[in-house]
């Protein structure tokens, strides 16, 4: 196979990417700096790209739409999870969620094989941003937006880093901008507040527990994006499929930054 191309099948960058990384004399074939993206290598070549090693594994990555319902875990003695709908795939026993959406989060998850790329997007330190749509029974503080901008304090003393929000409190507003009990009937009877908020930390109720730190409570929510992937809207809830080269990069491209 061309270096080029096993360079982007594992996550390296796009094409035109991974030719400036060649260019700029990151990669390694068994310990010589490559620059030809013509170069055919093979199983037993050994590949670097700045310091780490690329694996010869053929990885697989998804984008699922998780329904509200199911765990994400690959197994569960209890409750339905992820990987149960996956049961029909061939690379079933491989695969893994990346992350944790809570069990009635709905929306978009990545399932693969590839461990390296996992840790990527769920460590720390990496801040990949996750969007969220979510739901209030309670409207939100007045200066959530700022809070929430500058790092929020959590109800437990947790400091979080600067997310952003934005808020739409018209739900049982009627067009005046009055509280009308035809608008809270028509929006469902509940939802007080809605809104996007983007995020770049994963623990656990992250986005609940911000909420909550503005006064709102959560009724719903939904993971929209992560990093620049967002849930394809004609994937329907429990569906899934291959991710595109594009997308996976999307999702996040670790080589990209220090081009
Ligand atoms: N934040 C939450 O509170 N729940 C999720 O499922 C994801 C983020």
């Amino acid at each position: 196979m061309r270096l080029d191309k096993f360079l982007s099948q594992h996550n390296i960058g796009t094409r035109s990417e991974v030719k400036k990384i060649l260019k700029n004399g990151r990669i390694r074939v068994n310990g010589e700096i490559v620059k030809a993206p013509e170069m055919q290598i093979g199983e037993t070549d050994i590949i670097l790209a700045d310091e780490r090693v690329i694996s010869h594994q053929e990885l697989y990555y998804y984008m699922f739409h998780k329904p509200a319902g199911c765990v994400s875990a690959c197994s569960d003695r209890e409750h339905e999870t992820v990987m149960d709908y996956f049961k029909g795939c061939d690379r079933f026993d491989e695969l893994f969620p990346v992350g944790r959406l809570d069990k009635d989060t709905e929306g978009l998850l990545i399932v693969t094989n590839d461990g390296d790329f996992s840790h990527r997007l769920t460590s720390p330190g990496k801040h990949v941003e996750k969007r969220y749509y979510f739901r209030s029974a309670e409207p939100l503080d007045a200066d959530a937006v700022s809070r929430m901008a500058q790092g929020i304090t959590l109800r437990d003393g947790t400091k979080c880093s600067p997310a952003g929000l934005l808020l739409r409190e018209e739900a049982a507003h009627d067009k005046n901008g009055c509280l009308s009990e035809d608008a809270l009937i028509k929006s469902g009877g509940a939802s007080m507040a809605e809104g996007i908020l983007t995020i770049t930390e994963g623990a656990y109720h992250q986005v609940k527990r911000m909420v909550a730190a503005c006064g709102g409570r959560v009724i719903y929510l939904k993971r929209l994006s992560i990093g620049n992937l967002s849930l394809d809207p004609n994937l329907g809830k429990g569906a899934y499929r291959e991710l595109t080269e594009e997308e996976k990069c999307l999702a996040i491209s670790p080589f990209a930054e220090k081009i």
